[in-house]
């Protein structure tokens, strides 16, 4: 060992750096094109809401003063809206932000984190962080096999994360699944409800977590502005929990850890409900056309709740990564996450599906 990697905590060695794929000016660089169709990252290609473009513009002059620590104002609105404590709700750099707190906040060196596997990258990272044991549940035929992470959990258990729907598969637990599971589970581990996708949701069945919160269960619902509000560039996200819960995550928060322009964009965009509604409808209308343009290729894919669809292209992940970018669009193998003829798709804008379909057709014919 160098004397230099002493210096490191040996955990530290364990956390494999988020890899966030290949930038859009990365694929433009190499290629020499000028126009990359991403379907990467989930992100909502519409952008975000007039109003809350607006709300930045006229708070771009104000990047001289810090902003406020509290997030009072977007607190408020939320807690309003949500009808829950606003001593309850944090405010992060992206919900990513709230689960590296929940680590700081709660996970003492070898204690235990359960998830299913794949899980999203920022619950292994945490755990690692924090010297915890990983407990990754392998899926059930793409679901979190809920009755499996309930065994896994031990007297030393201190998380339980869900993603719900399902980052990378899109697949949803129901209100029944998860209401059986706070029914079981001890109540010495918080569950963590990661909701970054739930305004996508059609589902009649998807569970009302922030129901527990109000209950004063131990857990919390993690949402985020990355997604459905068109925000992932501005880093903000959010944390529901019982006001015990939220004030050791106050406690650990960096001062001014959001944006003032971050803060008053999401506030604007609660404001637009058209946002959230013409999101859904391109959402609902790309997924039908991306399910019939798979069937007529003869692909397999997992039915989705959220704005990614997960497919089986039949041949190697990266194979396929590598033809879709060289015509221009990019998208997540599904090799990381286990699956070695999977692609990870979000869904786009109409002319995004079809460059997608046009050059997935060209690679598999
Ligand atoms: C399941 C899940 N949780 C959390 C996040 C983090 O979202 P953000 O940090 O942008 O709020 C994402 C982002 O892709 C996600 O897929």
């Amino acid at each position: 060992m160098s004397a230099k990697e002493e210096l490191i905590r040996p955990t530290i060695n364990r956390i494999v750096p988020y890899s966030p794929g290949k930038s859009s000016a990365e694929v433009m660089r190499e290629l020499g094109i000028t126009e990359v169709t991403k379907l990467a990252s989930n992100e909502n290609p519409l952008g975000p809401s007039p109003a809350a473009i607006e709300a930045m513009q006229r708070a771009a002059s104000e990047v001289f003063v810090y902003p406020d620590p509290l997030c009072v104002d977007l607190t408020d609105k939320l807690a309003e809206m949500l009808d829950v404590d606003p001593e309850g709700i944090l405010i992060g750099r992206g919900s990513d932000e709230i689960i590296h707190m929940m680590g700081l906040a709660f996970v003492n060196p070898g204690e235990s984190v359960v998830y299913s596997a794949p899980p999203f990258a920022l619950y292994p990272i945490t755990t690692r962080l924090m010297d915890a044991e990983e407990i990754a549940t392998p899926h059930k035929d793409f679901y979190h096999d809920l009755p499996a992470m309930l065994a896994a959990v031990t007297d030393n258990t201190k998380i339980m994360f869900i993603s719900n729907p399902y980052n990378p598969t899109g697949t949803i637990l129901t209100a029944d699944e998860i209401a059986e599971l706070m029914e079981r589970l001890p109540e010495h581990v918080i569950v963590a409800f990661d909701e970054a996708y739930f305004e996508y949701v059609d589902a009649p069945d998807f569970p009302d977590t922030l129901e527990y919160v109000r209950q004063g269960r131990n857990c919390i619902v993690l949402r985020t502005f990355s997604k459905i509000y068109a925000l992932a560039g501005l880093r903000i996200g959010y944390g529901i929990a019982p006001p015990q819960l939220a004030r050791p995550l106050k406690q650990v928060r960096e001062p001014f850890n959001v944006a003032g322009i971050a803060q008053v964009a999401a506030l604007a965009s609660l404001d637009d409900p058209d946002q959230v509604r013409r999101t859904v409808e391109n959402n609902q209308k790309g997924r039908n056309y991306l399910y019939e343009q798979f069937d007529a290729l003869g692909l397999s894919y997992v039915p989705t709740q959220a704005n990614f669809i997960f497919v089986d292209v039949g041949m190697d992940s990266q194979e396929c990564f590598d033809q879709l970018m060289r015509r221009g669009v990019t998208v997540r193998t599904g090799d990381i996450f286990g699956f070695p003829t999977f692609i990870r798709v979000t869904i786009g804008t109409p002319e995004q599906n079809a460059r997608f379909i046009a050059a997935l057709t060209d690679i598999l014919q």
